[in-house]
């Protein structure tokens, strides 16, 4: 597979919506939280595969603001698994170079959860390969209305003029500022839909879709959707002959 992908064209950001653990652990008589347990070979599998194909962000979405609707005991756990994993694993993001980072609405999260990401931030901060974008209690539209807060605040203390808003200028105030709109968003679980996923960056995002249940999400799989990827012609609203022109 790896022969079939062209170093050439390979997506600067991957976004990936991480979906199935739920029934990937019902379908083996157990209970959902034992999916979130083994979501983290295919979430190390993810980070190391991107960064050995030279992917500079990938967006991990972890958490949406909806799942804090899901039983109390389930987000408990997620919220504790996400507390266990980040310190099992910032000495291999270090090893491996990575810098997270995170974007989501932080005051919900627990203190706890809250201050051992700090920590993983601060740690991986001058690290120079893949930037690690975790989504955590984020969603798009949560997202677009705090920048149309920010914005418009702008303007009623007259530091901008409503015609000064352009599409340019809503992207700088987006949390995703930093970061280009990503070119392939791979979801797994055979759900066809974006779940509030970044709904503005995604405009022209390419999208796979795959029946794979996350925990068995691997390097291979990742490694067909970018050859998917490859294979498409990005129009951008244009013609193919002017594209290929
Ligand atoms: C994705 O798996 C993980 C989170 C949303 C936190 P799910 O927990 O949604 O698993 P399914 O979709 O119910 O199988
Ligand atoms: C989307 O999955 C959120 C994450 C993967 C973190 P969900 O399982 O919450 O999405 P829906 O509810 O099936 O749309
Ligand atoms: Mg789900």
């Amino acid at each position: 597979m790896k022969e079939a992908i062209d170093k050439e064209r390979i997506p600067k950001h991957i976004a990936v919506i991480m979906d199935g653990n739920g029934r990937w652990a019902q379908g083996k008589g157990a209970k959902r939280v034992f999916g979130h347990r083994n979501a983290i070979t295919a979430v190390r599998e993810t980070i190391t595969g991107a960064n050995d194909l030279g992917v500079a962000y990938l967006t991990l979405y972890t958490f949406s603001t909806e799942n804090w609707s899901r039983p109390k005991l389930e987000v408990k756990a997620i919220m504790e698994l996400l507390v266990k994993t980040l310190t099992d694993q910032v000495p291999n993001l270090m090893k491996d170079n990575v810098k997270l980072t995170l974007i989501g609405d932080m005051g919900m999260l627990p203190p706890r959860s809250r201050a051992k990401l700090s920590e993983a931030i601060e740690e991986t901060s001058r690290n120079t390969g893949l930037t690690l974008i975790l989504a955590l209690s984020y969603s798009g539209r949560w997202e677009i209305t705090n920048t149309v807060k920010d914005i418009a605040k702008k303007v009623a203390d007259n530091e901008i003029d409503v015609e000064e808003i352009t599409e340019d200028m809503i992207t700088s105030h987006l949390l995703t500022k930093d970061y280009p709109d990503p070119e392939l968003l791979i979801r797994t679980s055979g759900e066809l839909r974006i779940s509030n996923f970044l709904l503005w960056q995604l405009a022209y995002t390419e999208l796979y879709f795959t029946e794979v249940l996350w925990p068995d999400f691997r390097k291979e799989h990742l490694l067909e959707a970018v050859a998917d990827y490859q294979r498409r012609e990005r129009r951008f609203g244009k013609t193919g002959a002017q594209i290929k022109s």
